[in-house]
């Protein structure tokens, strides 16, 4: 795989449950940006949050961008909710979409074994109502900058890695 992917969507979608099996079956790396981001920061997404706000964390993530498209070939990437944002986005890879309703992605992470971790660790989370006006606000953008589009809930894990597969090139 010469190309990047891109793996973008909401919160909670299932970007890193789906990039973590991509890479197993196909035997690609797989890096995530919040991932990268406290690892140069050294402190978690909530943290960088609370202490150096909003706007710092997306100056990291366009920085991320930035040595993606400079250093990285070859890596499906899965990117934080807004990650899609950064202004180098399509230069960086194949941008896959993973899509399903906010009712959709909300039922995942309540139901989830450690629902509580999963919604802490997500600041922009915190409140149900704010975090649905965030999807509506983003659902037309996410579809847009997509090369390639998933419905997740219509889709079981194997079928989308297949895709995904598939519609990349990979195979
Ligand atoms: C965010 C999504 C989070 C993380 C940060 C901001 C967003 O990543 O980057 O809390 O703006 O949607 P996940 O999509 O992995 O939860």
């Amino acid at each position: 795989m010469k190309k990047n992917i891109i793996l973008i969507g909401f919160m909670g979608v299932g970007k890193g449950t789906t990039a973590r099996a991509f890479a197993k079956k196909y035997g690609v790396y797989n890096i995530d940006t919040d991932d990268l981001i406290e690892s140069k920061e050294n402190k978690e997404v909530k943290k960088i949050f609370e202490k150096k706000g909003e706007a710092y964390f997306r100056q990291c993530e366009q920085d991320t961008a930035d040595w993606i498209e400079q250093c990285v070939t070859g890596t499906l990437i899965s990117c934080g909710g807004g990650f899609y944002k950064v202004k180098n986005l399509k230069k960086l890879g194949t941008v896959v979409l993973l899509d399903a309703s906010f009712e959709w992605i909300h039922n995942r992470l309540k139901t989830a074994k450690n629902a509580e971790a999963k919604l802490a660790k997500r600041p922009l989370f915190s409140d149900e109502k704010k975090a649905k006006a965030l999807y509506k606000e983003r659902e037309t953008a996410y579809r847009k900058v997509a090369d390639v589009i998933i419905d997740v809930a219509g889709m079981d894990l194997e079928a989308q890695l297949k895709e995904i597969a598939k519609k990349c090139k990979v195979v």
